[in-house]
């Protein structure tokens, strides 16, 4: 049995991982799905092939300017600044962005005493520099950035405010996303976006790979189409569940070794960067066990794949 879902919300859906998952829905399932963007880092063209689809509807506007979630069964949270660097120098602007306007999600919800299923894109940097390797959901906060701290927050709100209201939501943490549309040239912070979608785009550029520090930490490299199965299965499990989740490959590479698997020995170091972890290794137990998702890419055969074409 699943949740009977007709009609989504998708917020950031001009983004890198919300584009890619109206993809995903689009293909696997007959739902109406509307999309809103403020379009602040994402771009358009990211939905542009889906514009003159009947099922879909595209809004350009703030978070905080919908007025009701009534007429959805379920509504992916993405929209946010997610960027580690600019959120220690912008604090109030990602504030806004990555907690406040998610809060008001929330008011709708209570105001109109209606509670679609909320699926919350989370993250593992609520875990920093992590004690447990692989890192289960139950590993200590620890945050090391504004950013991590804001998308810590909201999955506290949830908590707190689903102790008087009736929420049904899910937060999803993912590790690191790589994949199609990861890296938006028009981003005034696209120096902080995924480091496989610089890597590639350096590479294809023809300029040299810059490797921050020794390049020894280790990341958790997930693809955004896993990650949208993620979504997918979370909106219609059958039952409230009101939980976090990791969501990652449970597998790591360091940073170095995925320069060189890009450009051979064609990188140079860089200063590295406070506030990032040292290592990113997802326990994906609870999610293989409660939603049945499991990652169905590996980086390699990605990188491979991006390489050839
Ligand atoms: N990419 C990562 O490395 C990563 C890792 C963990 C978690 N996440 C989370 O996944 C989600 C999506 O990230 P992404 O990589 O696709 O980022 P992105 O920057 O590509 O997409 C975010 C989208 O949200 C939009 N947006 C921002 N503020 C808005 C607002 N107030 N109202 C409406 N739209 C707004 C942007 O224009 C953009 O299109 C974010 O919540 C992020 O925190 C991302």
């Amino acid at each position: 049995m699943q949740k009977e879902i007709n009609k989504v919300l998708i917020t950031g859906v001009c983004g890198f991982i919300g584009s890619n998952l109206l993809d995903y829905l689009f293909e696997k399932t007959s739902w109406l799905i509307d999309g809103v963007d403020n379009l602040s880092t994402g771009n358009k063209k990211n939905i542009q092939h889906h514009l003159n689809d009947s099922r879909v509807a595209f809004f350009e506007k703030e978070c905080k300017d919908l007025t009701s979630l009534k007429e959805y069964d379920a509504v992916f949270h993405l929209a946010a600044l997610p960027r580690i660097q600019p959120s220690f120098e912008r604090v109030n602007e990602h504030l806004e962005a990555n907690l406040n306007q998610a809060i008001h999600l929330v008011e709708l919800m209570i105001q109109d005493k209606y509670y679609p299923r909320l699926v919350f894109s989370g993250s593992s940097a609520i875990y920093g520099t992590p004690e447990q390797i692989p890192t289960p959901e139950t590993e200590k906060v620890d945050c090391l950035s504004p950013y991590a701290f804001q998308k810590y927050e909201f999955e506290k709100y949830l908590e707190l405010i689903s102790t008087r209201f009736p929420l049904d939501y899910i937060s999803l943490r993912y590790f690191n996303p790589y994949g199609n549309r990861s890296f938006n040239p028009d981003n005034p912070d696209n120096a902080y976006s995924s480091v496989v979608g610089i890597f590639l785009n350096r590479k294809k550029a023809g300029k040299q790979l810059l490797v921050t520090g020794d390049g020894s930490q280790k990341r958790d490299f997930i693809h955004v189409a896993d990650l949208a199965k993620a979504n997918y299965l979370s909106a219609i499990h059958p039952e409230k569940i009101n939980t976090a989740f990791n969501v990652g490959l449970g597998a790591t590479l360091s940073v170095l070794d995925l320069a060189k698997l890009i450009d051979g020995d064609n990188f140079e170091f860089i200063e590295k960067r406070d506030g990032e972890s040292d290592i990113t290794f997802a326990d994906t137990a609870k999610i293989r066990e409660v939603l049945g998702w499991k990652p169905s890419m590996n980086i390699k055969e990605y990188l491979e794949g991006e390489l050839i074409s």
